[in-house]
């Protein structure tokens, strides 16, 4: 068993947190949970850094101490993660006496082997990133990370020999590929800081006081990102010999946004080696979630909640977006169109689909139970090696630190599946007497299909799989058994049975935009010259109305019933689903004019035979007293599955 500590950036509690934290934060957790379920003795460490001048200036401009400004900032940053079931196993939170005695303790120590030594600061600082810079670091005046104000800033202060460690450095990064990533950022710490030389660093600040005492010199508070940045060994113990020090030392991976490579590839590696400690495995830098406005920020205002849009969405839906839209590593774009559409296609349409029209079958052609396969044929072994495609494929992923890629080798076998439903055709299987063996089969494979898949989101999302394995019949929390076990093909028991429940991520509507009515309709402008029958039906409410699921549907095939002059059997294609309807239409159109064209449909009408058909389904047409009829069809092409309200 292999050890992985993970970390995510300790936040500032300047303000509530957003969804730019939250996409971290999710990401670190799924690689948590993801190690976890492969059997690695996982560390999870998440926290806050509250020292320092822009904290300081926040709670004088709050009226309030900064302890208590900064304890109800944290208070809801804890509801927040508890709301994203973020599985981190310890919370730092840099006020805390355990974390104080580290700081304490290394900047003695420092001090002490003469890598810290007293002098006066003269330069520039930016408080919103508490950074110090040179004058020719600056651009154009302002501070280059955020484009801020920066202060000129004088004082007597202790200093870092960064300067004697950084050729150190640059060897390690050099032979260790891996260890700044992506590969952009590597080449961006070498190019623009690690080249032009490093200065000594400041690491004390006399001007004001939120901060950790430098332990032998009352006067001066620790540098925040010197205090913040000691939270990954502090909170294992350290200097202490701690069981958790000993076994989860070095980091395996830090994560964060690019905005803070530079301090924890350049700074924290050296005072790293500066304490004789081993540095951190990996350190990786992922884009920024960016608004149309540009890119999120605290202090612009421009943030989005994810508390509110769990409670709009749920909570599955947010962790799906975060992991799958932005490809790990750049920038992207929130938006909440964005987020719908993924919902409803990934999640609705794919994944909620397969699960609910697998559980529909077996409730209708084998009561509910899970059957035994039979034997498998190619069109079966083609579903069973993507299920295993899928596995290798999202382990590779996962090393790779390419989480939406993991998202999307799991989709591959959602969609493999549906497609293998319609291939298979269960439907028509359940009608031929001698077809019985391999109906179970498919049904099976279907069930069994869903079961991995559980298996697989686990790490991504947190209550889909437990719903997925309830409906299966199966313990929501999963069999105790190791990962290996649990992603062979076959693990699932026959004869359980199935607990179809309600679709796990209904579709979202969108919210309707404001129907003009006033532009009149064609057939309108014809309504004298033809006899208008006279209306009379009970009126009937909006929400009856909605009982009604009406579709857009394609035909995909279509042919006379034999024996009938009335009757086209059509497959017609809803969304994923394929169905097959029976339609009283014949004597108006041949089966060839309607193959392709799209249709509507009553889409939950209780399913029929006709003529010893199944029908699943009712298509719309209008017919007058002349006996005409014509096919309802949307006036513009609007791709199958739409709904019609
Ligand atoms: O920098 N897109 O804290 P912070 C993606 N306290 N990620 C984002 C984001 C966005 N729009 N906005 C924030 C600090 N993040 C220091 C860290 S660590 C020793 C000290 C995430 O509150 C991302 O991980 O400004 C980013 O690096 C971090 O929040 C910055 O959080
Ligand atoms: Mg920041």
């Amino acid at each position: 068993m292999s050890k992985f500590y993970i970390t995510t950036p300790i936040y500032y509690p300047s303000d509530n947190l957003h969804i730019g934290h939250a996409y971290t934060t999710v990401v670190a957790d799924a690689f948590a949970r993801y190690h976890r379920q492969i059997g690695d003795d996982v560390w999870f460490l998440t926290g806050t850094d509250e020292h320092g001048q822009k904290i300081q200036r926040r709670a004088e401009a709050a009226g309030i101490g900064p302890q208590a400004f900064v304890d109800q900032i944290v208070r809801n940053i804890d509801n927040l993660w508890q709301k994203l079931k973020i599985s981190n196993d310890d919370f730092i939170r840099t006020t805390e006496p355990r974390h104080i005695a580290t700081v304490q303790a290394i900047f003695d120590r420092l001090y002490q082997q003469g890598d810290i030594y007293k002098s006066e600061y003269e330069g520039w600082y930016c408080t919103p990133c508490e950074a110090f810079w040179l004058e020719r670091q600056l651009q154009d005046g302002k501070c280059p990370d955020c484009g801020r104000e920066v202060e000129l800033v004088k004082e007597e202060s202790y200093f870092f020999r960064v300067s004697k460690y950084a050729d150190r450095l640059m060897k390690h990064i050099e032979a260790n590929p891996e260890f700044i990533l992506p590969v952009s950022r590597k080449n961006e710490m070498i190019n623009n800081f690690l080249k032009p030389g490093l200065e000594d660093l400041c690491v004390s600040r006399t001007t004001f006081n939120w901060g950790i005492q430098v332990p032998f010199d009352s006067k001066h508070v620790v540098y925040v990102w010197l205090d913040a940045l000691s939270n990954y060994i502090s909170a294992l113990g350290y200097p202490d010999q701690t069981p958790n020090f000993i076994k989860y030392w070095p980091a395996d991976l830090h994560l964060m946004a690019k905005e803070i490579v530079r301090f924890h590839t350049i700074i924290w590696p050296i005072l790293l080696m500066a304490l004789d400690l081993p540095l951190p495995k990996q350190i990786f830098g992922h884009g920024w979630l960016v608004l149309e406005s540009g890119k999120m920020s605290k202090s612009k205002g421009n943030v989005i909640d994810p508390g509110v849009l769990i409670d709009k969405y749920s909570l599955d839906a947010i962790r799906y977006y975060l992991l799958r839209e932005i490809p790990f590593g750049s920038d992207g774009h929130y938006s909440e169109e964005a987020l719908v559409l993924r919902i409803n296609q990934d999640l609705a349409n794919d994944l909620g689909n397969l699960l609910h029209r697998s559980l529909s079958m077996i409730e209708k052609f084998n009561g509910g139970v899970i059957p035994a396969p039979g034997s498998y044929q190619e069109l079966d072994l083609q579903l069973i090696r993507q299920a295993e495609e899928s596995v290798s494929e999202l382990k590779t992923a996962m090393e790779n630190l390419e989480i939406n890629q993991a998202l999307i080798s799991i989709f591959k076998l959602v969609s493999r599946a549906n497609k293998y439903i319609d291939e298979s055709a269960p439907w028509s299987l359940a009608k031929q007497a001698d077809q019985g063996e391999r109906l179970n089969t498919v049904l099976y494979a279907m069930a069994e299909t869903l079961r991995v898949t559980a298996v697989l989101l686990e790490p991504f999302l947190v209550e889909t799989p437990a719903k997925i394995r309830e409906q299966l019949g199966m313990n929501p929390q999963g069999d105790e058994i190791s990962y290996v076990e649990n992603v062979k093909w076959g693990g699932l028991k026959p004869g359980i049975q199935t607990q179809k429940g309600l679709p796990i991520f209904p579709r979202i509507e969108a919210e309707k935009p404001e129907v003009k009515t006033d532009a009149p309709r064609k057939a309108e402008s014809k309504k004298n010259e033809t006899k208008q029958p006279e209306v009379k039906s009970a009126q009937i409410s909006i929400e009856d109305f909605a009982k009604i699921d009406l579709r857009v549907a394609k035909v995909l095939d279509a042919e006379k019933v034999e024996g009938s002059d009335k009757l086209l059997k059509l497959q017609i294609k809803l969304g994923v689903e394929q169905r097959q309807i029976v339609a009283g239409i014949a004597q108006h159109y041949s089966a060839e004019e309607m193959v392709g064209k799209e249709i509507v449909v009553v889409a939950n009408l209780k399913p029929a035979k006709l003529r010893g058909l199944l029908s699943e389904g009712m298509l719309l047409a209008a017919s007058n007293d002349e006996g005409e009829l014509a096919v309802i069809r949307p006036e513009a092409t609007i791709g199958e599955g739409a709904k019609i309200k």
